[in-house]
């Protein structure tokens, strides 16, 4: 099996590629390194780092050479860049993701699993959400999402191409960048914790998210490349927490006790997010979830 990982460099990329090198596979990194960085990769055998860009269907040809099965995470992760600049962020996330769809289909790839994003559904009605939940997007990131998830649905009828998209909620751990609108806030508070400034925390703190920590993701995209599970398919732990409990486990694990300072909510902050990731455990086998406060402290190991 030769997998080809867009994104690799990035944060899910990175660990993605650790994982199926672990298991032998050959691996073929295409990043255009805008937020992906060659330190994220450590030099293996095993392993091909291309520098290109999905916007160039050349080069994506180019590196499905010889390829059975595709993990797509390569985008514009921003929602905030989405909202100010949707034609740039649509040049990445739309006819990027199409130029490396329909590459895998002309190549004949065995299996494509993408990134898709909890961002499909905007500001859930009801919770917990499924994969039949409402998809009502509230920004171009999260419509351009919705998007790739239909397109794959298209391609699996007109041209019988395998896939599954993953709509990840809030993926934590080691290599996030601070600004990721995901889980950001982690790294955000971790850091000023271990200054010891004062936390900022918008609101009252009791919005609740779904934490998955990365390496469990990474052994979740290995296990959907290998599966035959299609559609779209949540991927959380199904255990969402508020933000201050949130601070205070990360407290008990970096032992100290931070100052926290509520300041007014975020214009456009979504409540509450919390999944049922019955698909998820059904189909991809997942390992045990890594528990919130066992992946924190790995965060906080990796950026002592
Ligand atoms: N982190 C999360 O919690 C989360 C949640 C939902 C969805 N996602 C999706 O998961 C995927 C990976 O996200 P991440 O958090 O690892 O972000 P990231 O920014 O660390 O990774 C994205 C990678 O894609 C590369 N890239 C960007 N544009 C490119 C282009 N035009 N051509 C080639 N490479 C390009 C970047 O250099 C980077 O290495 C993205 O599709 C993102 O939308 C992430």
């Amino acid at each position: 099996m030769n997998f080809l990982v867009t994104g690799g460099a990035g944060f899910i990329g990175s660990h993605s590629v650790e994982a199926l090198l672990a298991d032998g596979a050959q691996v073929r990194v295409l990043d255009n390194f805008t937020s992906g960085k060659r330190a994220n990769l450590a030099a293996h055998a095993n392993l091909q780092i291309v520098d290109g860009d999905i916007r160039d269907a050349e080069a994506v040809d180019h590196a499905m050479v010889g390829i059975t099965h595709v993990l797509h995470l390569a985008a514009q992760v921003s929602v905030p860049a989405s909202v100010a600049d949707p034609v740039g962020s649509s040049q990445h996330n739309l006819r990027g993701f199409l130029n490396v769809l329909d590459a895998a289909r002309r190549a004949g790839v065995k299996r494509f699993v993408y990134a898709s994003s909890a961002a499909v559904y905007g500001a859930p009605e009801r919770l917990p959400l499924d994969e039949s939940s409402p998809v009502a997007p509230l920004s171009p990131y999260g419509l351009e999402k919705s998007i790739n998830d239909q397109y794959a649905a298209l391609y699996r009828q007109l041209y019988q191409l395998s896939s599954l998209g993953l709509r990840y909620f809030n993926v934590y751990g080691p290599r996030q960048d601070p600004a990721s609108p995901y889980a950001g806030v982690i790294s955000r508070f971790s850091s000023a914790m271990t200054r010891g400034d004062t936390l900022r925390v918008f609101g009252d703190g009791e919005q609740t998210r779904d934490f998955i920590f990365v390496k469990d993701v990474a052994q979740l995209n290995k296990r959907a490349l290998m599966s035959d599970a299609d559609g779209v398919c949540n991927i959380a732990t199904g255990h969402s927490v508020t933000l201050l409990e949130l601070i205070d486990t990360l407290a008990q694990c970096a032992g100290c006790t931070p100052q926290i300072r509520h300041e007014p909510p975020a214009p456009g902050d979504i409540r509450h997010s919390g999944a049922t990731p019955r698909k998820m455990f059904e189909q991809l086998n997942p390992p045990p979830m890594t528990k919130l406060a066992d992946g924190l402290k790995q965060l906080l190991e990796a950026s002592a």
